[in-house]
């Protein structure tokens, strides 16, 4: 087994996700007794730790909606606070005095891309990166030039192994389903390819806007935001072979030979949206073209899925909030009793969000004399409780250097590659009124054979 990481070491404590998110994953280790080791949190904020803890409890109290007093002065006596500039090498002789008497680091870059060249080489001149893993945040890089410039400069300092590049969708328990589900059936096998499929449909509906994030969104958009990471995972484990072993090299290795055959995506393959009073929100830039909403077709060329459209559509102020997949499946080739309705008929769908299940949709006969059809969806609901956010389940997985659910180089690097010609598109995306599936016109040419489904409120 690997070495577990003896302290976790956390860039950009003072910062949105460490208090969103990494706080409450934090305390929520420590009550299921998952994390004994210290937390040393880092930033450029003149704070105290007192100061941290109590940004934290807020946090922790605005996510889990509780907190037990007991739990978070465990949480606290596990926390430390060093403050300093990631551009100066003091902050980082002042970190290695910290960690003095730790051998095995996990440092855990929540801040931004560019601040990930210094805190590299800061580490490594304080000699602290020996022994040491490193978990990044996305987005990582901008395009297939900057994530192999960031590849680079990471690898002077890390291994491969030790580097752990997150996105939080692959954490999340319906996400290993869809894995799971595949491949522990043998009734799925046989339809999942071109014969049966008609089209995969993803959708991610958000039905708010970009809260307080417009200076971080404007320079992301919706392809970059959860297209080329969140979604375009959900796609490779719907498309991917079956793994021949459950090494995290066995699963890796097949979903980086899905990618390698994901056409390289064109113009004509997406439409882009903006909603109506994007450019009012704060930190967006006057006149900005970014895209708050997209619709992608990808084609994988293999031969279990050539000229099977793989739909992708994702946005902000759509009516619902929702993600989902829909597989359809193609129509019986004699429909006898002349009742099945063009799109209708066979698909199995997952939802993600909020919500978690797992269904078939099937035609039954109605009762009565004639032989007339009702469609009816066979489900598995999925309500269980305590479930594990996918922040808890993931830092505990760097932790014990377990690197299945992280984002391999070459996974990284194949994803940017698919999506380049697409992104910073600077023509006028298609305006859309909040509330709405998207620019009206556009997307009525565009989409699977036989039309949208959309997730139900
Ligand atoms: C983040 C994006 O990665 O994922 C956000 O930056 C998005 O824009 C979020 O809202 C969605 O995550 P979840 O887990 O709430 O579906």
């Amino acid at each position: 087994a690997e070495t577990r990481s003896d302290v976790l070491v956390l860039f950009g404590a003072t910062g949105d996700l460490a208090h969103k998110k990494i706080f409450p994953a934090l305390y929520s280790m420590v009550e299921r007794n998952h994390l004994k080791e210290p937390i040393i949190g880092i930033a450029y904020d003149d704070w105290t730790v007192e100061k941290l803890a109590e940004r934290a409890h807020d946090g922790i109290k605005a996510a889990l909606g509780k907190v037990d007093e007991k739990v978070f002065a465990r949480l606290v006596g596990l926390l430390r606070y060093v403050s300093g500039d990631y551009r100066n090498q003091e902050t980082f002789d002042k970190l290695k005095e910290e960690l003095n008497g730790f051998r095995h680091p996990l440092y855990y870059l929540a801040v931004p891309p560019s601040m990930f060249e210094p805190v590299v080489q800061g580490l490594e001149q304080s000699g602290g990166a020996t022994g040491a893993r490193l978990m990044v945040e996305k987005p990582f890089g901008r395009d297939l030039q900057s994530a192999r410039w960031l590849n680079r400069v990471l690898h002077i300092v890390f291994d491969e192994n030790s580097i752990f590049r997150i996105d939080h969708y692959l954490g999340k328990e319906a996400i290993q389903n869809l894995l799971y589900f595949r491949f522990a059936n043998s009734f799925l096998e046989p339809i999942w390819n071109r014969n049966y499929v008609e089209s995969v449909q993803i959708t991610m509906a958000e039905n708010f806007g970009v809260q307080g994030r417009g200076k971080f969104y404007d320079e992301v958009g919706c392809i970059r935001d959860v297209i080329e990471n969140h979604l375009l995972n959900i796609m490779l484990l719907l498309a991917m072979e079956p793994p021949s072993g459950r090494s995290a090299e066995d699963l890796i290795d097949e979903k980086v030979q899905v990618l390698k055959a994901v056409r390289t995506l064109t113009k004509d393959d997406v439409v882009r949206g903006q909603f109506a009073g994007y450019l009012k929100e704060p930190g967006v830039a006057p006149g900005s073209t970014v895209e708050t909403f997209a619709a992608v077709r990808f084609f994988v060329d293999t031969w279990r899925w050539q000229d099977v459209p793989f739909f992708i559509r994702a946005g902000k102020n759509l009516p619902v909030r929702a993600t989902e997949v829909v597989v359809r499946l193609k129509r019986p080739p004699l429909d006898v009793f002349d009742t099945i309705a063009p799109g209708e008929a066979n698909y199995v769908r997952f939802r993600i969000n909020p919500e978690i299940s797992i269904s078939i949709g099937a035609r039954r006969k109605q009762a009565g004399d004639a032989m007339i059809g009702e469609q009816v969806e066979l489900s598995a609901v999925d309500d269980s409780a305590g479930d594990m956010e996918p922040y808890e389940r993931l830092i505990g997985d760097a932790m014990n250097g377990d690197v299945r659910l992280f984002t391999r180089q070459d996974a990284s690097e194949a994803a940017w590659r698919i999506v380049g010609p697409i992104l910073d598109d600077k023509s006028q995306p298609a305006i859309y009124e909040p509330g709405t599936w998207g620019p009206t016109e556009a997307m009525a040419k565009f989409g699977p054979p036989n039309g949208w489904i959309d997730p139900a409120k």
